[in-house]
C-alpha cells in the first residue's frame, strides 16, 4: 500500500531534502499543492479518487492486519498450550508404562517364589526371575533405554536386565547396588510404591554399563546461565523411574524391582511425541541441560548438550513455574512453554519443554499481510482506473465549455452548448447560451447604435450643407418659372427642376429630423390626443383609402412625459409604413396600454404584407427601403428607432409573410434626464 502511495504521489512531489532550511520545505509543500489543485482537472480527480481509496483501503488494510497478527499469536500461543498438555499426557503415559514394569514384576509369582533362591545366588531361580523380565521387555514392546532391577532389602541387585534403544538386551546382571539412590531408599523405608523423575549420578549407572550413554559434554549457550543448574549434569542421567516393594506371601517386605527409562541421549520419547501429536520441538532438561531433544544446532545435529537460558532457568528451575512466551532456543528464537519436573521428593530436577518456531508463524504472518496489501494496491489501482472514465464524462462538457468560451471571446457569435438533462452541467450550458444570446444581441444593438450615432452626424452635416444651396436653387428656379411666359417650352423643365429640388429639400428635412434626435424636449402630453393628431395628418393620403383605422386605448396610459413633436413623428412613420403595405382593403389597429406605474406600449398593427425573414434585422438600418427608387429614402424607420431610444423606450417588431406586422413601442411614462432613468422592461426583441 506505502508502495501505491508513494507511486500516485512521486510526479507531484519534488525531491524534498530532509536536511533543507523549513522555508525551502515550506515553498516546497506550497508548490505542491498548487500543481495538485491547479494541475489538469482529470489528474486532480484521478488523484483524489485514488487518495480516498488509498486511505479508506489503507485504512482497511491496516486493521485487517493488526487483527491477523493479534488472531495468528493468540492461535500459535493456544497451539503451544495444546502441544504442552499433548507432551505432558505422552510424558505421564510413559512414566505410567514405566511404573507398570516394576509394579508387575513384583506381582508375578515366579518373581516372588523364586526370589529367596535367586538372593542367595541360586543360577537356576535367577534365570527363571531373568526370563519374566524379558517377558515383560518383549510383552510391552517397549523402546528405548531400560533398566529392570530385581534388589534384595538393602538395594542390592540380584538380577537386572538393560534394553539398548536400538532393541538389544543386556546379558543377566548380578552385581550391582541401589539402595542409595533415593527413591529406591524410600521404597524400602516406606514399603510404598514410588514413580518419578529422577537424577540417577553416574556410579549407578557404572554398575550397568549405562554411564557412557549417560555422559553428555556441556556446550558453550548463547544466553546460558555461567555455571549448570546441577553439578551433576553432564554425568548424570536423567530418568523415569518406578520402584515397588516386593513382598513375600506372608507380605513380609524382602526386596523392591526398580524399573527406569533414561533420557540421555535417547530420543524415543521426544520423537514420538512430535510424530503421533504432530509438535514441532520437544526437549527433556536435566536441570539447565537438554539430554533429549529433537531442536538441531547450526550444523543439523540434535542440540543436546546445550543449555537452557538464563531467564527460562530462573522461572522454570528456580521458581518452579511454568514459563510461556518468546524464547531463545540454541540458535532462533521459538515461541515457548516449559514445565518444570519433580523428583519424587518434590525438587525440581528438570523440565520438559515444547516450541514452535517463530519463524514458521511469522513467515504466515507475512504471507497474510502481503496478501491483504496486494488486495489493497489492487483495491487503490482500480480506484484510479475507474476514476479516468468518470473524470472524463465530467471534464467533457467543461472542456467543451472551455472551448465555446474561446470561440465566444474570439467572436464566434453563432456557438452554443448541447444540453443534456437538467444537471449543474447542463444548467451551466443553459446559462453560457443565454449569456451568448445576451451578447449576441448587445452586440447588434451597440452596432446599430453606432452606426445610427454616425449617420446622424453625417446626415447633420450633410444636411446643413444642402439646405442653404437648395434654398437658392429653389429660390431662383421659382424666379425664372414666374419670369417664363405661359407659353415658353422651358416650363415644363423650370417645374421639373422645382419639383425635383422639393424632394430634395424633404430629403434634407427628413436627414435633418434624423439628426435631431440627440435632443428630447420632454413635456406632459397626452398621448391618446397625439395619437388622434397623428392619424388625422395622415387619414386624408391615398395610401389610407381602403384602410380602417381601429383605435383601442387604454384610459390609464393617457398621459406621457415625452418630446410631443418626435412622438407624433414615430407614429406618423409608423403608420404610413402600415398603409403603404397594405394593398386593397385592411385594418390599422392602434392599440395603448398601461404595462404599470412607469411604463406604457403602443402598438400599431396592419394586415399588410409583412416583412420577409431576410429583411427583419435590416429594417431599423438608414437607407433601407424596398420601395422602387425615389419613392421612399429608407430613413422612417431609423428615425423612429432613434427617437424610441432617446426616449429610454423599446421598440419591437413582429411580422408574418401574407399576415401583417405590428410595431410595439413601449415607452416610460416619466422623463427622467440623465441617469436616474426609469425603469423598462428588460432585452429588447426585435425580429
Ligand atoms: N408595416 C410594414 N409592413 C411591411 N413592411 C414594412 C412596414 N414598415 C416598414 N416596412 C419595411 O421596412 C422598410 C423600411 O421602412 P422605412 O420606413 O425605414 O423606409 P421606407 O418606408 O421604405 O421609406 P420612407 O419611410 O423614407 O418613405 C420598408 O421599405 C418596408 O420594406
Ligand atoms: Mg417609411
Amino acid at each position: 500500500m506505502l508502495f501505491v502511495l508513494f507511486v500516485l504521489f512521486v510526479p507531484f512531489v519534488p525531491f524534498v531534502d530532509s536536511t533543507a532550511p523549513s522555508a525551502v520545505k515550506r515553498r516546497t509543500m506550497r508548490a505542491f499543492l498548487l500543481r495538485l489543485l491547479g494541475g489538469r482537472l482529470r489528474m486532480v480527480l484521478t488523484i483524489s479518487f485514488a487518495l480516498v481509496a488509498a486511505l479508506t483501503v489503507g485504512l482497511n488494510a491496516l486493521v485487517v492486519s493488526r487483527v491477523i497478527n493479534d488472531y495468528m499469536a493468540s492461535a500459535e500461543a493456544e497451539r503451544v498450550a495444546r502441544d504442552m498438555k499433548l507432551a505432558e499426557t505422552f510424558y505421564q503415559l510413559k512414566l505410567d508404562e514405566v511404573a507398570a514394569i516394576s509394579h508387575r514384576l513384583v506381582l508375578d509369582p515366579w518373581v516372588v517364589e523364586n526370589f529367596p533362591a535367586a538372593a542367595r545366588g541360586d543360577p537356576q531361580a535367577v534365570q527363571i526371575i531373568d526370563r519374566q523380565i524379558t517377558n515383560k521387555i518383549i510383552v510391552l514392546a517397549l523402546g528405548g533405554t531400560h533398566l529392570i532391577a530385581v534388589l534384595d532389602a538393602n538395594g542390592k541387585m540380584v538380577v537386572g536386565k538393560v534394553l539398548w534403544p536400538e532393541g538389544k538386551i543386556s546379558p543377566t546382571l548380578t552385581q550391582g547396588h541401589f539402595g542409595d539412590l533415593p527413591i529406591v531408599r524410600t521404597v524400602l523405608e516406606t514399603g510404598e510404591p514410588q514413580a518419578a523423575t529422577e537424577i540417577i549420578p553416574k556410579e549407578f549407572l557404572a554398575q550397568v554399563g549405562l554411564d557412557g550413554q549417560a555422559f553428555i559434554p556441556l556446550f558453550e549457550t548463547p544466553l546460558a546461565a555461567p555455571e549448570p543448574f546441577d553439578p551433576r549434569q553432564g554425568t548424570a542421567g536423567l530418568a523415569l523411574v518406578g520402584v515397588s516393594p516386593l513382598r513375600d506371601d506372608s507380605g513380609q517386605r524382602i526386596g523392591a524391582v526398580l524399573s527406569a527409562y533414561m533420557f540421555n541421549k535417547d530420543y524415543t520419547l521426544v520423537d514420538r511425541i512430535r510424530e503421533v501429536a504432530g509438535i514441532d520441538t520437544v526437549t527433556i532438561f536435566l536441570g539447565d541441560l537438554r539430554v533429549s531433544t529433537n531442536v538441531t544446532d547450526e550444523a543439523g545435529r540434535r542440540a543436546i548438550g546445550t543449555r537452557i537460558s538464563q531467564a527460562v532457568r530462573r522461572v522454570v528451575l528456580e521458581e518452579g513455574q511454568e514459563y510461556v512466551g518468546r524464547a531463545f532456543v540454541v540458535k532462533e528464537w521459538y515461541i515457548t512453554r516449559y514445565e518444570p519436573l519433580w523428583d519424587h521428593q518434590g525438587n525440581v530436577v528438570g523440565s520438559l519443554y515444547v516450541g514452535a518456531r517463530e519463524a514458521t508463524f511469522l513467515g504466515l504472518v507475512r504471507t497474510f499481510n502481503q496478501r491483504v496489501a496486494l488486495i489493497a494496491a489492487i483495491c487503490i489501482l482500480l480506484a484510479g482506473v475507474i476514476a479516468i472514465p468518470i473524470g472524463h464524462i465530467i471534464i467533457q462538457p467543461i472542456t467543451e465549455l472551455v472551448e465555446a468560451h474561446r470561440r465566444l471571446a474570439a467572436g464566434d457569435m453563432t456557438v452554443r452548448m448541447q444540453t443534456y438533462g437538467d444537471g449543474e452541467l447542463a444548467m451551466l450550458a443553459y446559462s453560457f447560451n443565454s449569456m451568448a444570446e445576451t451578447l449576441c444581441r448587445t452586440q447588434q444593438a451597440l452596432i446599430s447604435k453606432e452606426k445610427l450615432a454616425s449617420m446622424g452626424q453625417l446626415a447633420a452635416g450633410v444636411a446643413h450643407e444642402l439646405n442653404n444651396p437648395l434654398g437658392t436653387i429653389m429660390l431662383f428656379a421659382d424666379a425664372l418659372l414666374r419670369e417664363l411666359p405661359p407659353d415658353s417650352p422651358h416650363r415644363s423643365d423650370m417645374e421639373m427642376i422645382l419639383k425635383e429640388a422639393n424632394r430634395a429639400k424633404k430629403i434634407v428635412a427628413d436627414l435633418l429630423n434624423f439628426a435631431r434626435q440627440q435632443e428630447v424636449l420632454a413635456q406632459d402630453t397626452d398621448l391618446h390626443a397625439l395619437l388622434d393628431q397623428s392619424i388625422e395628418s395622415v387619414r386624408h393620403q391615398p395610401t389610407f383609402a381602403e384602410v380602417e383605422i381601429i383605435r383601442r386605448y387604454d384610459p390609464l396610459a393617457s398621459t406621457i412625459q415625452a418630446d410631443p413633436a418626435q412622438l407624433h413623428q414615430v407614429f406618423v412613420n409608423l403608420l404610413n409604413n402600415a398603409a403603404e403595405a397594405i394593398t386593397g382593403p385592411g385594418t390599422i389597429t392602434v392599440t395603448t396600454r398601461a404595462i404599470n406605474n412607469d411604463c406604457i406600449e403602443i402598438s400599431i398593427a396592419d394586415t399588410g404584407c409583412g416583412i420577409p425573414e431576410e429583411h427583419m434585422d435590416k429594417i431599423f438600418t438608414p437607407f433601407f427601403t424596398t420601395k422602387p427608387p425615389g419613392m421612399g429614402t429608407g430613413l422612417g424607420l431609423s428615425i423612429v428607432y432613434g427617437i424610441v431610444k432617446m426616449h429610454r423606450g423599446q421598440i419591437t417588431v413582429q411580422s408574418k409573410v401574407g399576415k401583417g406586422t405590428t410595431f410595439t413601442v413601449m415607452l416610460p411614462t416619466r422623463w427622467v434626464r440623465g441617469a436616474d432613468r426609469p425603469a423598462m422592461p428588460q432585452g429588447e426583441v426585435i425580429g
